[in-house]
């Protein structure tokens, strides 16, 4: 193990137990001077991992991650490396021996969340990225389709929108439910058996809602779609492909045994992770089917084959997908540590905090005649997002009315608008209780 690597990781908690300061994590904010004890099992000591701004009640946290300590540490620990001794921290842990690439730690500490292995994670800067990967590397047959939903965001439809241009294809979407409020999981995966044609190669649907807060039952989906491909030779298999980002890390399930073909997440939402971070993870059968789009750096054999002017052998891994270029490794690498974060709370703890404080956002709402609640109330149909609209005021404006009142709140950005709060692990009672005191002075 080289040195560099020996002093990182002595920081990391990957080869240490307990997560102690390296020589490299000298803090530097003042916040950042006395770190406060993390015990994972008091919430008060999670929320206080975080720098959020004391004075808000930050119930938007979703939408770009703020870092708790162990992942702001091991960046700043990178980056001084880098700093130091850019082309020797970056050779010993990138380039110079297989055994010693970090990138194995982050797709190891990725695998073990998703209950998959380290080779079915690409290594990608954000959800977005991670659909476009899947689609534009899927080849498809001239005339086949991919069937999608009408409640997918923009970079899930322009992916697909991009990739059947460029194959000869084309593209369907179908709505799963008319009212999110009246969402029906049985219904939904009807729905989508329905619509699934004899020229439907993909079906690609969205994990949680981020327009309604509706969360899609993924397995049942999976399953249903893997009754159809009985009949269908292996060359035209319907695949499936999930946009995951706002399940991931907020529903306890293990994605690698959803049953879907490829799942893209950032990392740097609820993950908690270093901004620019994400995952695709694939089943390992499905890795062959895609064509990379962008050369990688963490594939030997890629690099062989240039070197030896002769194609990469054997079928596509999800190495070779995991875009090269050099990335921002500090962050890249310091993805390990949110998994870990999230790793010592529990996932199944985390499910429960987040459905639990939603559930008081919901409740709450539910009881205000002005108010119209889109998102379904059952934690099993919804998970982090509460979606709504207040009588006699555009989403823009209830957003603005939060901020003046210290509640930091967001629009929807589809066509149709709503008011969205969102509460996490972040959060505590009191500032749902400030929300919903909000909106009920707008009555
Ligand atoms: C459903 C959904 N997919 C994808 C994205 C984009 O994620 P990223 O910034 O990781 O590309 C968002 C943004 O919040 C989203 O709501």
């Amino acid at each position: 193990m080289s040195l560099s690597r020996r002093r990182i990781l002595a920081g990391s908690g990957i080869a240490a137990s307990a997560l102690t300061l390296g020589p490299l994590g000298q803090a530097t904010a003042a916040q950042e001077a006395a770190p406060r004890p993390f015990r994972p099992h008091d919430w008060k000591s999670v929320r206080a991992q975080f720098l959020l701004a004391p004075e808000y009640a930050h119930l938007s946290n979703f939408f770009f991650a703020s870092n708790p300590t162990p992942v702001r540490e091991a960046i700043t620990r990178y980056r001084r490396a880098f700093d130091e001794n850019p082309y020797s921290f970056l050779d010993d842990n990138m380039f110079r021996r297989d055994e010693d690439m970090l990138w194995r730690d982050v797709c190891a500490a990725a695998a073990e969340y998703v209950g998959g292995k380290p080779e079915e994670i690409a290594l990608t800067s954000s959800t977005t990225m991670g659909l476009a990967l899947v689609y534009n590397g899927l080849r498809l047959k001239p005339g086949q389709e991919v069937l999608t939903t009408t409640h997918e965001f923009y970079p899930h439809h322009e992916s697909i929108r991009l990739a059947v241009e460029k194959w000869g294809g084309s593209m369907r979407k179908i709505p799963l439910y008319e009212s999110a409020q009246k969402f029906s999981a049985d219904e939904a995966v009807a729905r989508i058996r329905a619509a699934i044609r004899p020229h439907t190669r993909v079906v690609g649907v969205t994990w949680v809602h981020s327009g309604t807060g509706v969360r899609l039952p993924i397995a049942p989906i999976a399953a249903a779609i893997g009754e159809l491909n009985r009949h269908r030779d292996e060359a035209d298999r319907i695949l499936l492909v999930v946009d995951g980002v706002h399940g991931f890390g907020v529903v306890d399930e293990d994605v690698a045994a959803m049953g879907c073909d490829f799942f893209a997440a950032g990392t740097h939402k609820w993950i908690l992770g270093p901004h620019g971070t994400g995952i695709i993870w694939g089943k390992p059968e499905s890795w062959a089917l895609l064509r990379p789009t962008i050369p990688s750096l963490m594939a030997k054999e890629t690099t062989d084959a240039w070197r030896q002017e002769r194609p990469p052998a054997g079928p596509t891994q999800a190495a070779w997908v995991s875009p090269g270029g050099f990335f921002a490794y500090e962050h890249q690498w310091a993805v390990i540590e949110a998994f870990r974060f999230h790793r010592q709370i529990g996932r199944g703890r985390v499910h429960d905090r987040i459905a639990e404080l939603n559930g008081q956002i919901k409740e709450g709402l539910a009881r205000m005649k002005h108010v119209t609640l889109h998102t379904p109330v059952d934690a099993e149909r919804s998970a982090g997002f509460v979606c709504f609209d207040v009588r006699g005021h555009k989403p823009p404006e209830v957003v603005q009315i939060f901020r003046d009142h210290r509640v930091i709140a967001s629009g929807t950005p589809y066509a149709v608008p709503h008011v969205r709060l969102s509460a996490g692990i972040v959060n505590f009672p009191k500032d749902v209780d400030r929300a919903l005191r909000v909106v009920r002075s707008l009555a």
